[in-house]
């Protein structure tokens, strides 16, 4: 017969964390930020969006008008190969498309790669003040994390960038990843070709090593052009790339890895089938063959870093060197007062205290306007 005083009782509160897999149940959700959205209705065209590093020129009109069109066919499923994108792609960079994956932005593929090439009995390698996707892959897929000591502060080219001999030695026997940004995010400090050549003879063929140049396309100084030739000598190299930085779709989401063929296969087995969608495969497309417009969006960005960058010594604040459409300035104290300051006058940047630079701010190159918001609400 039932207790009547027990049924009384109230059933124990539900919470499914504790039915999450042992790798999600440590991991925390994605911190959002700032609900832009809400910014937006508050600042209207007087916010200035320097937060997540995008292209404030926007993308190529071929691109706006690709997406139009593709609009139309939205009732049907994406082509699950992705194949007008990837002949695309293989013909520009020279690659079969067998060494394509796509990717709902590189974030997927990412995150993709440690879930499909390691778990609880490997670890993965990465640098401190590395891209932030690096040790949420490695958490999410349950491996040790390895994260090797970043250059100093006072390192003449990469003040704060990865040390690659360092990151070398640091690899195991089980080690099966090593993550590696190429410019880096959120530094923007960068290691050369030859650095990268010698990288890759030091570690042995069964870790793959992820080069993700995200923001490859905005690169121009001499010693560092792309890992991609040297794919062909290191089967186990994967080249990431996005679409959301130079190109200016990062509301699309569309990244692609170069890889060995096996590589493409074994991600090919878990990626979801329509991962990439009509708009953003046709806008994807459309984007890469205007290579004028791309052209345009480099000098800009080149150009006005370095103007921003002026600026901002000018004021005081010190940066550090840059390939990027970013630029990271260390204060002489915590970061904390000035962000706050900036975001009161709707002015976006991304604060560097869960990066463990508490006295640093990320400030993304935007419009001649935008920049000019935020060198006036500096004090
Ligand atoms: C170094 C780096 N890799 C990858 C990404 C993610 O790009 P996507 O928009 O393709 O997911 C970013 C975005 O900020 C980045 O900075």
């Amino acid at each position: 017969m039932a207790n009547p005083s027990r049924a009384a009782e109230p059933p124990p509160a539900f919470d499914a964390a504790q039915l999450a897999n042992p790798a999600t149940a440590r991991l925390r959700a994605y911190d959002p930020g700032h609900d832009l959205p809400a910014l937006r209705e508050r600042f209207g065209a007087a916010i200035a969006e320097l937060g997540s590093n995008e292209n404030p020129l926007g993308p190529s009109q071929r691109a706006l008008k690709a997406m139009r069109a593709a609009l139309d066919t939205a009732f049907r499923y994406p082509d699950p190969r992705g194949a007008a994108l990837k002949h695309a792609l293989a013909g520009q960079l020279g690659v079969g498309i067998d060494h394509l994956a796509l990717g709902n932005g590189s974030h997927e593929l990412l995150m993709l790669l440690a879930q499909c090439f390691a778990d609880a009995q490997h670890s993965i390698v990465y640098s401190q003040y590395g891209f932030a996707v690096f040790p949420i892959a490695t958490a999410a897929a349950g491996a040790r994390a390895i994260c090797v000591p970043a250059l100093p502060r006072g390192h003449r080219t990469a003040p704060r960038g990865h040390d690659l001999p360092a990151m070398a030695r640091a690899v195991r026997r089980h080690t099966r990843v090593i993550y590696l940004a190429n410019p880096n995010n959120p530094t923007g400090t960068w290691f050369g070709d030859a650095a990268l050549a010698a990288f890759l003879e030091a570690v042995p063929r069964e870790v793959l090593v992820v080069v993700d140049e995200a923001y490859h396309e905005y690169v121009d100084v001499q010693g560092l052009s792309t890992a991609l030739p040297l794919t062909a000598r290191h089967p186990n190299l994967i080249v990431s790339r996005t679409f959301s930085k130079a190109y200016g779709l990062a509301g699309l989401r569309v990244g692609y890895f170069v890889a060995h063929p096996s590589v493409v296969a074994v991600l090919e087995r878990l990626r979801e089938s329509f991962n990439v969608n009509v708009v953003a495969l046709a806008g994807a497309e459309a984007a890469l063959a205007d290579r004028a417009w791309l052209a345009r969006v480099h000098a800009f960005n080149r150009a006005e870093r370095e103007w921003l960058r002026d600026e901002l010594l000018e004021r005081g604040y010190r940066c550090l060197p840059s390939q990027t459409n970013f630029l990271l300035c260390v204060l002489k104290q915590d970061a904390t007062a000035l962000e706050n300051r900036l975001f009161g006058q709707g002015v976006i940047v991304r604060p560097m205290g869960g990066y463990g630079m508490p006295r640093a701010l990320r400030i993304s190159v935007g419009s001649r306007a935008e920049n000019r918001r935020l060198l006036r609400a500096l004090p």
